[in-house]
């Protein structure tokens, strides 16, 4: 398997060595047993953005599809796990085992959960779709599977694509058993019980082919700008981005930011860019390039949150099934190989793509000090919440110290006597020997000035478990 890192060279690194940025990216070359991504996760990370990945239970039993999954990516959406005909496979029978491995994984991985898809015409039950239900009870029947399903994860989420592919490319309402039941309202209805059972998740309205300023996307814009108006809870739109190779849209950024202007975070959730196949070298090189721009045109815009790939390698991608002829259209090859496309979404990043090798090491040890931008700072404060046998519980509290607000923070410690972090939720982590980074995730590095938020770790000791000092941390 080919190992594809980002990592600046060793001049610049140690030109830097004093900066944030540096021990940031010191950490990250550093790192060979990171239990978080230290790729493109990382360096979204350090923008205070995700990268993420569609992830599949039944492929994380192979042991490449996990590595490259947990080294890439700080997010996931589980693909069908969470989806109708799998969570209410009959009325009011509930199943959860695929989804809750989905979030266990990516708990255990330092990565945050897209919830997908609550309320969508496709993969639901017939038991639904063919019921022949009046519009009360149909009604009903979404409330009770929404407050079932979001109720389940309560907390545990991200965000939630609460309503998948309502609309039809001409705009109007795509005819589905809710739309034909209940009406228009059913969207605002279903918004309303997400919001409901679970507070603290980001409300997402999910669709494809609105990337670009179309009669589709105006309408979908129309409607969040009612939904703003009238009060009913959403606080993103993400967007699928299942593109053909050589056709991101020109008017993507321009697109994105008009939503964002609206009040809502935008995403883009579904990302793979298919082409005919078989590849070849000059699809790959415009495929490098597709993913560099959708990634700079996300970037570009302050509300846009993060990017998600839908699938980790080209082997397991949805595309050659349902667009015959089609396929390649991700980051990783069949064999695991990072294809020219990762690094078009790496260097617009901010990663630089000198291949590692093994024996190349950086020429500067990691700072330990990471310093803030001027007017910037935040603190950190360690403590064990609990500790038994071999193991112990960890909490940090990060508070914004500085006058100015901040939109990002890197906490950084040793530990003394050989502890390991084993899990650790609500931030992002690359550990390498004693040294720890923590980085915010892309919902909880916004702090306004006094305002605090923590994370939690579990981890592994032996002999001694005594707390690190300094535990540092730098704003961005
Ligand atoms: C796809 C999955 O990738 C496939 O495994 C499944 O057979 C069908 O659904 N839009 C969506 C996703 O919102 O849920 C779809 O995922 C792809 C299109």
């Amino acid at each position: 398997m080919t190992k594809s890192v980002f990592r600046p060279p060793a001049t610049a690194l140690a030109a830097l060595a004093a900066t944030a940025l540096a021990a940031t990216a010191l950490v990250a070359a550093a790192t060979t047993t990171a239990s978080a991504a230290t790729g493109l996760g990382q360096l979204a990370a350090a923008k205070g953005r995700y990268i993420g990945t569609a992830l599949a239970n039944n492929h994380l039993g192979e042991s490449a599809y996990a590595t490259v999954a947990d080294r890439e990516f700080n997010s996931v959406t589980p693909e069908n796990e969470m989806k109708w005909d799998a969570t209410e496979p009959s009325r009011g029978s509930f199943s959860y085992g695929g989804g809750d491995a989905i979030v266990n994984h990516a708990q255990a991985h330092g990565q945050s959960v897209r919830g997908h898809t609550l309320v969508w015409h496709s993969q639901l039950p017939s038991w639904v779709s063919n019921g022949g239900f009046n519009a009360a009870t149909l009604t009903s029947i979404m409330q009770n599977h929404i407050s079932n399903v979001a109720g389940h994860y309560k907390g545990k989420l991200y965000a939630w694509d609460v309503v998948n592919e309502a609309f039809n490319e001409d705009g109007t309402r795509r005819q589905s058993v809710f739309q034909t039941t209940i009406g228009d309202g059913y969207i605002a209805t279903a918004f309303q019980a997400a919001r409901a059972a679970d507070p603290t998740a980001k409300l997402y309205y999910n669709d494809y082919n609105i990337e670009g300023i179309n009669a589709k996307s105006t309408a979908v814009y129309n409607m969040v700008k009612a939904f703003k108006q009238q009060g009913v809870p959403i606080d993103g739109v993400g967007f699928q981005t299942h593109l053909i190779l050589g056709q991101v849209p020109s008017d993507l950024q321009a697109n994105l930011q008009r939503f964002a202007d609206l009040g809502v975070d935008v995403a883009l959730t579904e990302v793979d860019v298919r082409m005919q196949t078989p590849a070849d070298s000059g699809k790959l090189a415009t495929q490098s390039s597709n993913y560099n721009a959708l990634t700079k045109a996300c970037l570009n815009v302050a509300r846009c949150v993060g990017i998600t790939l839908w699938g980790v390698t080209d082997k397991y991608s949805w595309v050659p099934d349902v667009f015959p002829g089609y396929g390649a259209p991700l980051l990783f090859d069949d064999n695991y190989n990072a294809k020219p496309a990762y690094t078009g979404m790496g260097t617009a990043l901010g990663g630089t793509t000198s291949s590692p090798s093994p024996s190349a090491s950086p020429s500067a040890s990691p700072s330990t000090s990471p310093s803030s931008p001027p007017g910037r700072s935040c603190s950190a404060t360690y403590r064990t919440v609990n500790q038994w046998n071999t193991g112990f519980q960890g909490e940090v509290t990060v508070a914004n110290t500085g006058a100015s607000a901040i939109g990002g923070w890197t906490v950084i410690w040793a530990f003394p006597n050989g502890q390991t972090v084993t899990q650790l939720w609500n931030g992002t982590l690359s550990q390498s020997g004693a040294n720890v980074t923590v980085r915010n995730m892309s919902y909880n590095g916004s702090l306004a000035p006094n305002a605090s938020t923590t994370f939690g770790f579990t981890g592994d000791w032996s002999g001694a478990n005594g707390a690190p000092s300094p535990v540092t941390c730098a704003a961005s």
